[in-house]
């Protein structure tokens, strides 16, 4: 979603402006711009555009660009279309300040409305303009105020909703400010310079010095100065400044075409880290320090409830599976944006797992958050060091995958599973629900999954080939059985987020309830038939399948031979246990995927319409 980045100090701000919000691509935008203010000037020069970063470069050519203080954002539209007016900055109506925002003013209408009424003319259709008028209407119509960083916090008590903005002023080039409440934002601090940014990809190459700003802070932030933190009830904060541990050839594409090749390739690392240190190489016993002073109520719990979006979900049912056949514990997977609304019952018996990549997603933090209120035991599973999942929650396990880039999720998606799969068997133990001979193969299978996806990665090109057989199909259909359920859900949603393919992912069984009606010569199906996983009845399924003259592509176990007679076209995957095999059996349908997209000539990295974070509702 929306990206920020802001910069003041003694550099020119534009090239550090532009290179964040590349770095920020990632997340998702439809158009750009900046905000400059050249030493001296008394005047902000505004530039947007819609479109891409190298549209707003097209467009700002030879044009002016000097200033050592500025503010870049990549919008996402919520409140009007991506269009030239709407994109950030906003400025004031006197064009005296300018802001930038990510976020959603849930009381933008009635905020309007009444800065209608005092005069005010609005130039676009965004709830940010709004805000930037408010703030405005603040500083000059509050006598007692009158100066912009007091203006802030006083106009942002009006608001309901999410923000992440910063503020500049054109008649100071040595400051600027910046708030947050509910979207993400990173103080950088520098020599005599300070950085501010919605994650840390902007950041790391000029300083591993950060503040993460908590909800209702607003920072004033003066190049000459050290940093002032003021709540926006005027309450003083102390500063907490924090090591960014990310490098810089984390984020970059090191050699691959695109972020998500990548990341499909660095699953093996990614396991391997996720693992590292959390079993002990001698006993087998699993430690995990984010939640072992919660053990003994996990332990009692009634039950577990799981909430995430979209892949994460996904994760969140293979979870379900592994906790309930290990340990033994009722699980509950519940959609977070469905959870927060329906009043859910929820009691302190009850333990809630946040499952999230970013650890920013609006939807997951909303629901954590009524969990909270109802005094369960709270718990995030998490990618990203620090985001606002991991600091809301009792406590959890990161997945330590590293960055994802690639707006479609790989390594998260293995890596969540991994650290599923470890609570799990650690419960397991506890309550010993699984005999130890069981659980030290498992545990064996689990260390040396990272091997075996190196060897299955390997099927590359033979996925290629069976990507051009089908790259101009206009529908897929996913069937899969148990644990094979969520991954044909995850195989058909990498499918149609980066290729546009209509996809479906169904439980096999389900097929005979409706689905079966799609199918045709031209209708391929993917089917996840991997040994032990009601493996006959899936054969029967792909029988109904084949029956009906659709074109079958099956993920199946090493050796098999009943499948591979009749299905079109076969992967295998290692032998292993059912618990283990969605993290082999994923890694063929993100590679179908990629190569489908890249086939149809579809941005892999940057699909349309679609965010990395999403950060709004
Ligand atoms: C996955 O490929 C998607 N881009 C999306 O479904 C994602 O998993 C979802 O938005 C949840 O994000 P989170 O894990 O950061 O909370």
């Amino acid at each position: 979603m929306c990206g920020i980045v802001a910069y003041v100090g003694n550099r020119r701000a534009f090239p550090i402006l532009i290179k964040g919000l590349q770095r920020l691509e990632y997340r998702g935008y439809d158009s750009a711009g900046v905000g400059l203010i050249a030493q001296d000037h008394n005047k902000i020069t505004v530039y947007k555009q819609s479109g891409k970063v190298s549209d707003l470069l097209d467009y700002i050519g030879e044009k002016d660009t000097n200033g050592s203080i500025g503010i870049g954002h990549t919008r996402w539209a919520t409140h009007g279309a991506p269009n030239q007016q709407n994109s950030h900055p906003h400025d004031s109506s006197d064009n005296s300040f300018s802001l930038i925002h990510n976020g959603i003013i849930e009381n933008y209408a009635s905020l309007k409305s009444m800065l209608e009424q005092k005069g005010y003319i609005f130039k676009s259709d965004t709830d940010s303009e709004v805000l930037m008028y408010l703030i405005e209407d603040v500083y000059n119509n509050d006598s007692e105020v009158n100066d912009l960083y007091k203006s802030i916090r006083v106009a942002l008590n009006e608001v309901v909703g999410a923000y992440a903005i910063v503020v500049i002023d054109k008649n100071n080039s040595n400051e600027f400010y910046a708030a947050r409440k509910g979207s993400p934002l990173v103080i950088g601090i520098g020599n005599s310079e300070y950085f501010v940014a919605s994650d840390a990809s902007p950041i790391i190459e000029y300083t591993d010095k950060v503040i993460y700003l908590k909800d209702g802070e607003v920072a004033k932030l003066n190049k000459n100065e050290k940093v002032v933190i003021k709540t926006i009830q005027n309450e003083s904060k102390t500063p907490y400044v924090e090591n960014l541990e990310q490098s810089l050839e984390s984020i970059e594409k090191g050699g691959y075409d695109h972020f998500m090749l990548k990341e499909i390739y660095e699953q093996p690392k990614s396991i391997v880290d996720t693992l590292r240190g959390r079993i002990d190489p001698k006993t087998n016993d699993i430690k995990l320090g984010g939640i072992k002073y919660h053990e003994s109520t996990i332990i009692k719990a009634d039950r577990i409830i799981i909430i995430a979006c979209g892949t994460s979900w996904h994760a969140g049912l293979i979870g379900e599976y592994l906790i309930e056949k290990l340990a033994r514990i009722n699980v509950e997977v519940e959609y977070a944006s469905e959870f927060r609304y329906r009043n859910p019952i929820i009691t302190k018996k009850d333990v809630v797992i946040a499952i999230s990549q970013s650890g920013e997603t609006a939807d997951t933090l909303a629901a954590l958050e009524i969990a909270k209120e109802h005094g369960a035991l709270t718990l995030g599973i998490c990618n990203v060091v620090g985001s606002s999942i991991p600091r809301a929650t009792d406590g959890g396990t990161y997945t330590h995958a590293g960055p994802e880039i690639g707006v479609a999720s790989t390594k998260a998606f293995t890596t969540q599973i991994t650290v599923l799969m470890l609570f799990a068997l650690r419960f397991s133990q506890l309550k010993k629900t699984v005999e130890r001979e069981n659980y030290d193969l498992l545990i064996s299978q689990l260390t040396t999954a990272p091997e075996n996806i190196k060897t299955l990665l390997k099927q590359n090109d033979i996925i290629e080939k069976i990507a051009r057989k089908f790259k101009d199909v206009s529908n897929f259909l996913y069937l899969g059985r148990g644990l094979n359920f969520p991954v044909a859900l995850e195989g058909a949603l990498k499918l149609k987020e980066i290729s546009y393919i209509h996809a479906e992912g169904y439980p096999a069984a389900e097929m005979k309830h409706g689905p079966i009606a799609l199918i045709d010569e031209e209708m391929p199906i993917v089917v996840i038939a991997t040994r032990k996983d009601n493996y006959e009845k899936v054969v029967s399924n792909i029988h109904e399948v084949k029956a009906r003259g659709g074109r079958l592509i099956a993920i199946v176990t090493e050796g098999d031979a009943e499948v591979k007679s009749i299905a079109d076209y076969c992967i295998e995957i290692p032998k292993c246990f059912r618990e283990i095999s969605p993290l082999f059996s994923i890694i063929p349908l993100q590679l179908l995927s990629y190569h489908i997209a890249l086939l149809r000539g579809c941005n892999v990295d940057q699909p349309r319409n679609l965010a990395k974070s999403v950060t709004v509702e």
